[in-house]
């Protein structure tokens, strides 16, 4: 048994808890004397253990856990839970079905991977020759990166120029409805404390100087994007800095610098950043509009089915929403916003201006590294590597995919051909095993 739509069944955990399908679902067992399986993101072997000795459910279903660790069942029997890569419910998964792309997810990055890559969830193959590999940022793709690496037998330094590990999950966890995402850094951290080849080191920023006395086989830059101020116009074609003091970035709002209300918030970021530090702002008593291109609030959100748990957030708030404008200029006092077909102006009142739209990488060090090519050469370094923000901003999931895929191949002579894919053959005579009529052939890179 399960609900009635996607948005319901497969609901995010930003709006929804474990186990959230009990109400609707915990009558079947009294129609019914066939054993009953249900589904509600069971994560946690107490929520399913309660669910079945109350009498609600007989079977545990779980797809979005299933997806995060295909070996959750074995590791509940072996009594191995903390070895238990939890879904994080943040719908990545369903985004890639509603998009009708292959699936991806946060937690597990070789979800999705396993024939067209090759990737165990479990397993990567250990090296016959162990490097030195540092790797710069504990973000999601740092943290991947070192534990991937650390599996294949990899000699690895992490380092973190913040106090704590997370990267951009340290402030994101504290947003409204977050908290779950915490599970990505907390997973790779308790097993990254196990392993006796990898050392971290935190409050550690580290420069070329730094690298060339440490000098490892190969450097992972894993440093994360930061938030601009650049503003678009309607083809999302870059239009130049909106600068002024009042000009806020989520950067500026992690790192305690509050806007001063009323303020403006202007997402053309799309996904769910936009909505829920307008809801921080508000929960922190500001004064605060949401205008976005748009046609919704956290438009991308759709996806994720969560839009309209986030259009509901923001209405219970009674915070304003104005979809379909650009934001043209803000001079302290007053916001101008510009329809986007029409390009009819309409004026905020407003004293600070929050801007979530364009990140670019940290590329800084990677910059330095080059600079000093010769050094870097002479120190031994024999590879420097981007992963994740670093090397294209986008989703946690791309980070912590990203840093999978550069400690799988990092050390690799020839890098491997991006992935396998089927095509379909149609009516040739000569299609091998496919067979005479047409079917799938497989093929890697072609
Ligand atoms: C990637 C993905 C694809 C899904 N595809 C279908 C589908 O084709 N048909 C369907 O009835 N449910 C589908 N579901 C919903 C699941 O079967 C399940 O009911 C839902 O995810 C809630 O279970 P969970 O909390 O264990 O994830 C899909 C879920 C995910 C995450
Ligand atoms: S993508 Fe997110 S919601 Fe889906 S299985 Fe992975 S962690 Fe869970």
């Amino acid at each position: 048994v399960k609900m009635d739509s996607s948005a319901t069944d497969c609901s995010a955990s930003r709006f929804t808890g474990e186990g959230s399908h009990e109400p609707v679902i915990d009558f079947v067992k009294r129609l019914t004397k066939k054993p009953v399986v249900g589904v509600g993101r069971f994560t946690s072997p107490d929520a399913m253990v309660s669910q079945i000795r109350r009498g609600i459910l007989d079977l545990i279903g779980g797809a979005r856990p299933s997806i995060a660790d295909p070996f959750l069942p074995r590791k509940i029997k072996e009594g191995r839970l903390d070895e238990i890569r939890e879904c994080i419910g943040c719908n990545i998964c369903i985004s890639s079905w509603h998009d009708s792309v292959p699936v991806r997810c946060t937690q597990n990055p070789t979800a999705g991977e396993e024939w067209r890559s090759g990737w165990h969830p479990e397993h990567v193959d250990r090296v016959a020759q162990a490097e030195r590999i540092l790797v710069v940022g504990a973000g999601p793709a740092g943290l991947e990166c070192a534990l991937t690496l650390g599996r294949r037998g990899h000699q690895v330094t992490l380092v973190e120029s913040e106090r704590t590990v997370g990267g951009r999950l340290s402030f994101e966890t504290r947003l409204p409805g977050l908290s779950a995402w915490g599970r990505v850094r907390d997973y790779r951290l308790g097993r990254l404390k196990l392993m006796t080849n990898v050392e971290m080191f935190l409050s550690s920023p580290v420069g070329v100087d730094e690298i060339l006395e440490l000098a490892p086989d190969r450097v992972v830059v894993a440093t994360g994007a930061r938030w601009t101020r650049m503003l678009y116009a309607s083809m999302e074609i870059p239009v130049g800095q909106l600068d002024h003091p009042q000009v806020f970035t989520p950067d500026d709002i992690a790192a305690g610098r509050l806007p001063e209300g009323p303020t403006l918030l202007f997402d053309f970021d799309n996904y769910y950043m936009g909505g829920v530090l307008t809801e921080h702002l508000a929960s922190q008593g500001i004064s605060v509009t949401y205008a976005t291109p748009a046609g919704h609030a956290s438009a991308w959100t759709i996806m994720t089915n969560e839009l309209p748990l986030v259009h509901r957030a923001l209405a219970k708030r009674r915070i304003p929403v104005i979809t379909l404008h650009l934001l043209s200029a803000f001079d302290g006092e007053t916001a101008t916003l510009k329809h986007l077909f029409t390009g009819e102006e309409v004026w905020l009142t407003c004293r600070s201006v929050v801007i979530v739209g364009l990140r670019t990488p940290r590329g800084e060090l990677v910059a330095a590294l080059e600079d000093r090519a010769a050094d870097v050469a002479g120190a031994g370094v024999r590879s420097i590597e981007r992963a994740g923000d670093a090397l294209a901003p986008g989703a946690i999931v791309h980070a912590v995919h990203s840093g999978h895929r550069v400690a799988r191949e990092i050390d690799l002579s020839e890098k491997p051909a991006p992935y396998r894919r089927d095509f379909p053959i149609v009516g040739t005579a000569d299609v091998g095993d496919a067979g005479a009529a047409g079917g799938w052939a497989s093929t890697r890179g072609k």
